[in-house]
């Protein structure tokens, strides 16, 4: 069955040492976020999806936005590995039923509209979805564009939610890409 195949896979998601310490903290989505437009999916329409920008982020490297407007085509991150990180300590997590709703709606949103979307470099693209107790953001650390898959960030949220809970001392987690170009964040709405 596709559901179970795609479980077994996460757990080939798991820890490496190697993580920078500032990343494997809990990131906030932005200092003072503002929605650029949001919708909601899932077969109950009742998960928010939501592109935010960060006005009060300077740019992390000058350097990068010269790459980011040549032209080249988006980088293709679906399927890439990440590493795992949980956030202690324990208490104030998501419920992880909350974060499943999550899940399905955007494994719904894959099979009936685009697996696949587009998401441009930094944290003035953040893509935020929302229900309930639980949330998860994915930032794009590249300095271009790279395109990503709902199917794959379905199965980190899956994997994430029950396994960085209050009986793991913990409150939420991450993934982090394991070249560091992206990150997906589950946290307490
Ligand atoms: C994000 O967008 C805001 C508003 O356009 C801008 O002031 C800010 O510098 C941008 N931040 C980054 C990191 O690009
Ligand atoms: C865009 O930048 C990338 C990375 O610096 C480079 O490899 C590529 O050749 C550039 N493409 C164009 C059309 O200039
Ligand atoms: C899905 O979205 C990607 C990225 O926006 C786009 O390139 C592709 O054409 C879309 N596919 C369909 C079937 O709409």
């Amino acid at each position: 069955m596709k559901v179970s195949s795609i479980v077994f896979a996460t757990a080939s998601l798991l820890l490496v040492e190697a993580t920078p310490a500032v990343l494997k903290r809990e990131q906030i989505v932005c200092p003072g976020q503002v929605t650029v437009s949001e919708t909601f999916i899932g077969a109950d329409s009742n998960v928010k999806l939501a592109q935010v920008y960060c006005p009060e982020n300077t740019p992390l490297e000058p350097a990068l936005s010269a790459r980011q407007d040549n032209g080249t085509t988006p980088l293709d991150v679906c399927g890439a590995t990440c590493d795992t990180n949980c956030f202690t300590p324990s208490g104030g997590g998501p419920n992880p039923n909350d974060c499943s709703v999550i899940a399905d709606a955007m494994r719904f949103y894959s099979q009936n509209v685009n697996d696949t979307f587009l998401i441009g470099t930094g944290t003035n693209n953040t893509v935020v979805l929302t229900y309930s107790t639980c949330e998860t953001f994915y930032v794009n650390q590249d300095p271009v564009e790279q395109s990503y898959c709902y199917s794959d960030w379905a199965t980190i949220v899956d994997y994430i939610a029950p396994n960085c809970q209050s009986t793991q001392n913990a409150h939420g987690g991450n993934c982090i890409a394991a070249d560091q170009q992206w990150f997906i964040q589950v946290q307490t709405n």
